[in-house]
C-alpha cells in the first residue's frame, strides 16, 4: 500500500477501543466478513473460498451502506457469490447480518478501502461490480476523494471478466457529470444511462437501496450508468 495517506486503510487490531461492530468483524461473524489483514490473503483464491469451480462467477458490490442491496442480491442469486467491500465497521456489520439471516452462504464481506481493489483480486477474477451512491464529495477541492477517477476505472475493468458488467447509480447530478464522460472514455462499453433511472427503461430491473430511497422520498431524481466489459 504505497499511495499515499488517504488510500491507506488502518488496522483493526490496532483500535484502542473496539466497539461492538468490531467486536462482531474480530467474533462471530469472522467466518464471512474478513478484515484488512486477512481480506488481500483471499486475492486469487475467491473461488476457492466460496467452494465453487473456476468459472463460476463471483459478484462485487462497493460501499455496502447497510446492505439492503447486497443482502437482496445474494439471496436472489444462490448460483453465483457476491462480495463486498465496506471501510466503516457498523455498515459492514449490518450488511454481513442480512445477508447471514437469509442464509446467503454465497456472501462475503471485507473491511477494505475499495480504492486499493488490486490488493484484493487478481486479473479477470471478478464477475459484476456495483457501485450504488459512492460517498459524492461534493466540493471542488474534494473531487479527488470521489471513487471513481480514470485510474480505478481502467483497474477496475481489468479486474473484471470479459462479458461482466458495471453498473452505476448516485443521487448526486455533479457527480453523474463528472463520472458519465470518463465511463465514455474508459475502456467500458456504456450500454445505457440516464438522469431519471425511475422514469426510464433501467427502473424494471432496479433495487431501491437505502440512500436511493431517501432521495426518492425527497423527490429528487437517480443518475444510472450500465456498462460492458466486452
Ligand atoms: C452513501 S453510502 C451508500 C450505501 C449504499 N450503497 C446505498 O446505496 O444505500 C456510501 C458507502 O460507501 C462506503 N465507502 C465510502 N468510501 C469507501 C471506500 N473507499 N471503500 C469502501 N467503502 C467506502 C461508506 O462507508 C458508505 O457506507
Amino acid at each position: 500500500m504505497s499511495r499515499g495517506a488517504q488510500n491507506q486503510v488502518s488496522r483493526t487490531r490496532d483500535l484502542p477501543k473496539p466497539n461492538e461492530y468490531v467486536q462482531a468483524l474480530l467474533g462471530e461473524f469472522s467466518p464471512w466478513a474478513f478484515d484488512e489483514e486477512k481480506a488481500p490473503t483471499l486475492k486469487g483464491g475467491w473461488r476457492d473460498e466460496f467452494q465453487v469451480g473456476g468459472t463460476d462467477p463471483v459478484d462485487l458490490e462497493i460501499g455496502t451502506g447497510n446492505g439492503f442491496h447486497f443482502a437482496w442480491r445474494a439471496e436472489q442469486n444462490p448460483d453465483r457469490s457476491l462480495v463486498g467491500i465496506e471501510l466503516k465497521y457498523k455498515p459492514l456489520i449490518q450488511t454481513i447480518r442480512r445477508a447471514r439471516k437469509n442464509d446467503s452462504s454465497n456472501a462475503r464481506m471485507l473491511r477494505y478501502n475499495a480504492r486499493l481493489l488490486k490488493d484484493l483480486f487478481e486479473p479477470g477474477e471478478l464477475d459484476n461490480v456495483f457501485v450504488h451512491h459512492p460517498d459524492p464529495w461534493p466540493k471542488k477541492s474534494q473531487k479527488k476523494h470521489r471513487l471513481i477517477q480514470p485510474e480505478f476505472l481502467e483497474e477496475l475493468y481489468a479486474l473484471q471478466k470479459p462479458g461482466s458488467f458495471f453498473e452505476f447509480k448516485t443521487d448526486s447530478e455533479d457527480y453523474f457529470d463528472w463520472a458519465l464522460p470518463m465511463f465514455e472514455k474508459s475502456q467500458y462499453e456504456v450500454e445505457g444511462s440516464t438522469r431519471d433511472l425511475h422514469n426510464s427503461e433501467f427502473a424494471s430491473r432496479n433495487f431501491v437501496t437505502h440512500f436511493e430511497s431517501l432521495f426518492l422520498r425527497k423527490g429528487q431524481p437517480i443518475y444510472y450508468a450500465f456498462m460492458w466489459k466486452r
